[in-house]
């Protein structure tokens, strides 16, 4: 146990191989907190299942999939506990105890329900309908939290309408059974560059507008050719401008070099470097930039069982610290055991 470091939780669903998006966004982050915070890092599979119940065939492979970006982009299982929510039933129990005391109209506000339930009709086969699960959502999170009774939640800005629905439970809890024991976290904001994916629109999976961190380099080149860049210039002489450019340069931006940027600034004004020639140079970069990262998943994914060990071992760490907590919080509801 580590009693000056504060505790940090946070998950992310299993969606399948991650993009730059995630890898801007929050691995980046995670890879710099566990150093500083005794961090609980986890793959939501139930969370995951919440929308796609009806679909489980490539649910395994998911799971496989985020372990291995995260592994690869650096989250260290000897620095953190790196875990699988369903092989730590205590947070199951910990949400049946919450789910008692959570009001209807508390889950019924969470301002993500109404995409999520889009999210469900579009998949086809199931009939769109909340399920009991779903509208659980938050408690599931609070469960997760709660887990480890941490300091800090790290996330984006898009989860902190249900970090807020958490402290609220977690509110409940300690006011209903007249005790202290359980924390409030915080959200720990990351400053999430939001990052476009090629069309421009925001990067996600369902858009089909991103770039995967294990992407090769040669889908990595194919898709940054295809990205818009400055829609007034539509031939090779024509003049552009950087700050018109719509995903290019945003590109260039977080992988360029002062030195680089202004280059290609004054080379796409004066039309010396036309675009093409520009998103070459830009795919190289990124290229280079994910080139170890690639190579070390690569080498993980020949050993799936290495994998396998790291979840397994990380939920078993999980478990036993979860263990206490659930025993505590039993203790504080009056529970018989
Ligand atoms: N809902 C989060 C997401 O979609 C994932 C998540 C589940 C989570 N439980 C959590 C994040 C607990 C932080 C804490 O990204
Ligand atoms: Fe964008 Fe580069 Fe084309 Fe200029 S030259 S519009 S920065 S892609």
């Amino acid at each position: 146990m580590n009693l000056t470091k504060k505790r940090i939780v946070s998950g992310m669903r299993s969606t399948g191989k991650l993009h730059l998006g995630h890898y801007f966004g929050v691995l980046t982050n995670w890879v710099k907190l566990q150093k500083e915070y005794e961090s609980f890092f986890f793959i939501a599979d139930w969370h995951a299942l919440t929308t796609k119940y009806n679909d489980t065939a490539g649910l395994k492979e998911s799971v496989r999939d985020v372990a291995l970006d995260w592994l690869a982009c650096g989250i260290d299982p000897n620095k953190s506990t790196i875990y699988l929510q369903s092989l730590v039933p205590e947070t199951a129990e910990l949400h049946i105890y919450l789910s008692m005391l959570t009001p209807q109209n508390w889950v019924e506000r969470d301002p993500t329900l109404k995409d999520m339930t889009k999210i469900l009709r579009t998949q086809g086969d199931s009939d769109g309908s909340i399920t009991y699960g779903l509208l659980g959502y938050p408690v599931l999170m609070t469960a997760d939290i709660i887990t480890f009774n941490v300091d800090y939640v790290p996330v984006g800005i898009d989860q902190v309408a249900h970090i807020e629905i958490s402290r609220d439970i977690i509110r409940r809890f300690n006011n209903i059974y007249k005790t202290e024991y359980f924390k409030e976290p915080k959200p720990l904001l990351t400053e999430i560059p939001l990052l476009k994916g090629i069309d421009g629109n925001k990067m996600g999976k369902s858009f089909n507008n991103d770039i995967k961190i294990s992407d090769d380099e040669e889908t990595t080149q194919k898709k940054i050719m295809r990205c818009i860049t400055d829609r007034n210039r539509m031939r090779r002489d024509d003049k552009g401008n950087p700050e018109n450019c719509e995903v290019a340069y945003t590109y260039w931006k977080i992988f360029g070099t002062e030195d680089e940027l202004k280059e290609i600034e004054e080379g796409c004004k004066a039309a010396t470097l036309g675009c093409a020639d520009c998103k070459r140079c830009l795919a190289k970069k990124i290229n280079e930039h994910f080139a170890p990262i690639r190579e070390k998943r690569i080498e993980l994914a020949k050993n799936p069982e290495t994998v396998r060990d790291i979840l397994i071992e990380g939920s078993k760490k999980a478990r036993a610290e979860a263990r206490k907590i659930l025993d505590g919080a039993k203790e504080a509801i009056g529970m018989y055991f």
